[in-house]
């Protein structure tokens, strides 16, 4: 794979193969596509390409296939039947190794247990596991059936596995006993039991043996997975569904306390990662390609499961830290396995830099080929210094920029189609396909180096179908601010050169360590606390994680600040969302800034927080009296 990087000085040239090919999908989108899906196995043909009605895509009008036959029996037929599928490695060092075979047996069973429990195409499975060969299983049963998988990342609280399953209307609840996390088991199982507490949708619980910690089963609800597979028959059919049959509900944050389902579909979204991680990581069967998300956000489900198993190659998945119990975890299992594409977030790429190079001179790297970053802008810093001292000035680096809904990689270097030389810190450009721009609010193209929000003006086949269950939710979070165009919620500006650079959410929505929480879900676990009255939760840069989460409140009449009650809303944080939302610093304060429809102005505490000024209050839409919020505003700086 050549590359290069562009220096200051060096000249910008087009990359013939690259704009050929973005070209074509943007003049001929329907025969791009279709030519593109012709790649995977249907059972049925579509009829139509894409019915574009907007804000609605159906791709691949009336075709028919199967994720799980995709992603199994597709290989089983080929010699890759006894090539490795996965490489799993718990975190106390117990090891599994699955050859595609393995996996398609284990994927039949577990489809046939999930018959045995009753459950049928269109039924709703919730999956709350850790990183096991099981997840992935799972997934790929329910895919083989037709029941629309929803996975609740494990280090969600019993409030928000229920929160998320009753939106769902899940009927079978797919737990472990508990999974390891810095050598301490967490138990999941009984986080799930509190959660069933408050989900009664929930009829079975499926058990996963993992950690072999004493669990309570519930008589006539809870099953041992181990049991019913041996009960299990060998092979069940996997199923042709609709282009358009719900593969998965992904839940994501927003800006309203709600957390929001995101629906993906089957052929237009297996389309689509099959081919952007051809291009973005020139995956093959003989990659050894490891993801180090959890399959509990979207980065997991496209680019641990979906994209790799479709394409045949090896996963490795990893169950816990990336420094347990040493700081060289991650660089061991890279040589252990030989890892070619290796595929990870800013926030572990600027911890793990902390610890200087020696933990990496110690492992033979010489395997990687590839290297990969999401999920949040990274800094040139970083950048360089994970190609430099993981990639050795030969791996490509490519960042890449898509989101939950976007389903796949969007923006991002594709050194497979010889793209143009990449930037340290940008996503570069969008990929075949994809008509991204950016703009002002009125939605007019942005000149060069000035910042803008990012759109994407045409329907591409990753696109979600909906929020679940909330369809007046997509239309106005998603397709309002630019009628017919999709709003990302981001702030981009694109440079002389033509090249993207993500600046961030222009939203009120969080990114934590790469993970997306929205300041609602936050003030709302905080006002749940009988002591606060209001609260306002902005975010302050952190050298790690990004961003980290501050939080003003005012308390009720006869209530006072104290450590304890700090120690009782952090804990309360961690109850009702998870640990990713433990909050950096709480400020109790006496007022705050509100606009006059009494819209709390999260921009002046962002000032107040980061020592900054307020700048121009007169842009302010509905704002407050300007008076009162700089009066405000100099009150809080005293306060805090
Ligand atoms: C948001 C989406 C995509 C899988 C994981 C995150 C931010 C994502 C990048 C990147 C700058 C990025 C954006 C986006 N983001 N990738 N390469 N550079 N920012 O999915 O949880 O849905 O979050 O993550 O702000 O909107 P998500």
């Amino acid at each position: 794979m050549v590359h290069s990087i562009l220096t200051s000085g060096s000249t910008y040239w087009p990359f013939k193969k690259y704009f050929e090919i973005y070209n074509r999908s943007i003049k001929d989108p329907e025969g791009f596509w279709s030519e593109e899906a012709r790649k995977l196995e249907w059972f049925k043909t579509w009829d139509k390409v894409l019915d574009w009605n907007p804000p609605y895509a159906n791709w691949f009008v009336g075709g028919e296939l199967n994720a799980s036959y995709l992603c199994v029996d597709r290989h089983v037929k080929t010699w890759r039947r006894s090539k490795v599928a996965i490489y799993w490695e718990g975190e106390p060092g117990d090891t599994r190794v699955l050859s595609y075979s393995t996996l398609y047996r284990e994927v039949n069973k577990f489809a046939s247990v999930l018959l045995n429990l009753g459950i049928k195409k269109g039924d709703r499975v919730a999956l709350y596991l850790p990183m096991i060969p099981e997840l992935p299983i799972a997934m790929l049963a329910c895919a083989r059936i037709g029941a629309t998988h929803t996975v609740i990342f494990s280090g969600f609280s019993a409030q928000a596995l229920a929160d998320r399953v009753n939106d769902t209307g899940a009927r079978l609840l797919v737990t472990a006993d508990a999974g390891f996390r810095r050598g301490k088991p967490l138990a999941l199982k009984r986080i799930a039991d509190e959660a069933l507490e408050m989900a009664p949708s929930v009829e079975k619980m499926l058990v996963v043996r993992r950690a072999n910690i004493p669990v309570s089963m519930k008589p006539g609800r809870d099953a041992w997975l181990h049991e019913m597979m041996e009960k299990a028959s060998l092979f069940v059919n996997p199923d042709p569904m609709d282009s358009s049959h719900p593969l998965y509900i992904l839940y994501t944050s927003g800006t309203t306390g709600k957390p929001k389902g995101i629906v993906h579909g089957t052929g237009g979204y297996l389309t689509f990662n099959h081919s952007a991680y051809r291009w973005v990581f020139d995956i093959k069967e003989e990659s050894i390609y490891w993801c180090t998300a959890d399959v509990g956000w979207v980065t997991g489900h496209s680019s641990i499961v979906y994209a790799p198993l479709m394409h045949g190659a090896a996963i490795v998945l990893y169950e816990g830290a990336p420094d347990y119990p040493g700081i060289d975890r991650w660089w061991d299992i890279i040589e252990e396995y030989g890892v070619t594409i290796f595929y990870t977030s800013p926030t572990a790429i600027r911890m793990l830099m902390r610890f200087g190079e020696e933990p990496i001179e110690k492992h033979d790297l010489s395997s990687l080929e590839l290297l990969g970053s999401v999920g949040e802008p990274i800094n040139p810093e970083a950048w360089t210094w994970y190609y430099k001292h993981i990639g050795k000035e030969k791996c490509p680096v490519v960042d890449t920029w898509w989101q939950t809904e976007t389903g796949g990689i969007m923006i991002s270097p594709a050194p497979a189609i010889e793209c143009p030389p990449l930037k340290p810190g940008s996503a570069t450009f969008p990929l075949p396909g994809i008509l991204a721009d950016v703009v002002d609010e009125k939605g007019e193209t942005m000149p060069p180096e000035e910042r803008g929000l990012l759109v994407i003006k045409a329907p591409w086949p990753g696109m979600f179908l909906g929020v679940y269950g909330d369809p007046k939710r997509y239309v106005e979070s998603y397709w309002s601010k630019f009628p017919g165009i999709y709003y990302t919620g981001d702030y981009a500006i694109r440079d002389k050169d033509g090249y993207y650079w993500i600046l961030g959410r222009a939203d009120e929505v969080l990114k934590i360590a790469g993970h997306r929480i929205g300041t609602a879900e936050i003030e709302d676990a905080v006002v749940a606390h009988p002591a606060v009255a209001e609260a306002g939760v902005v975010s302050i840069p952190d050298p790690v994680k990004g961003e980290a989460i501050v939080i003003f409140a005012i308390l009720k009449e006869g209530c006072s600040p104290s450590p304890d009650l700090k120690a009782e809303l952090k804990a309360l944080i961690r109850k009702s969302i998870g640990p990713v939302a433990s909050p950096e610093e709480i400020h109790f304060v006496s007022k705050l800034p509100k606009t006059r429809s009494g819209k709390i102005m999260r921009r002046i505490l962002k000032a107040v927080a980061t020592s900054a000024s307020i700048g121009d209050l007169t842009t302010l839409e509905d704002e407050s009296s300007v008076e009162e919020v700089k009066k405000i505003y100099e009150e809080l700086k005293k306060e805090v």
